[in-house]
């Protein structure tokens, strides 16, 4: 059965779309970080390997992890992998949860275009910030804006928002 579940999108990005750099985060903003692990604890986290590798939470408060790769993984037991996006969401079919699509870049391009409904948990970081990793250009679609706060530390300024198509 085609899954029904909204894909929910959670990133956060610079104006300029930057989501990464050096195969980290350009930033640390606590309550950035806060917000990411109670929404995706308990829940399915999608996500590509080096995001996987790089973040040892996948695997705890209780996320159950998939991990794109095209080559086989080693993986703990309770970690699935799935060669692609596709193949990843059909496995999350068979488990109850909310699904969320944690990237890297290629990950949340496919994920955007996904022809069922999705959301975007957006944190937008108000900054210009150099990177390598992009998130997909999302301005250019009517969003509906479902909920909106602000928020700031010593260092960033940056909106959490929440989107629908
Ligand atoms: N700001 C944010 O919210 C946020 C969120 C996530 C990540 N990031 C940042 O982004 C960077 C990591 O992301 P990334 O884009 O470099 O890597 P990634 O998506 O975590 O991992 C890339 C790898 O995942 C596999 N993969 C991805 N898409 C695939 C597909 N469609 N089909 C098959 N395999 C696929 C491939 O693994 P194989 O090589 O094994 O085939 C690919 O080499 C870091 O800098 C991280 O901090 C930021």
């Amino acid at each position: 059965m085609p899954e029904s579940r909204p894909l929910n999108l959670i990133v956060s990005c610079a104006e300029n779309r930057v989501i990464g750099r050096d195969g980290k985060l350009p930033w640390s903003i606590p309550e950035d970080w806060r917000f990411f692990q109670e929404k995706t604890a308990g829940q399915i986290v999608i996500l590509g390997r080096i995001c996987y590798e790089t973040w040892p939470g996948a695997v705890r408060d209780g996320r159950r992890a998939i991990v794109v790769s095209s080559v086989p993984l080693e993986v703990p037991a309770g970690v699935r992998t799935a060669a692609s996006l596709p193949a990843a969401i059909a496995l999350a079919g068979g488990l109850a949860g909310e699904i969320y699509i944690c990237g890297g870049q290629r990950i949340y391009e496919e994920a955007i275009a996904w022809p069922g409904p999705i959301r975007l948990y957006l944190t937008l970081v108000h900054a210009e910030v150099p990177g390598d990793r992009f998130f997909p250009e999302w301005r250019d679609r009517a969003w509906r804006q479902v909920a909106r706060r602000e928020g700031s530390d010593r260092h960033w300024r940056y909106t959490f928002l929440t989107l629908e198509p």
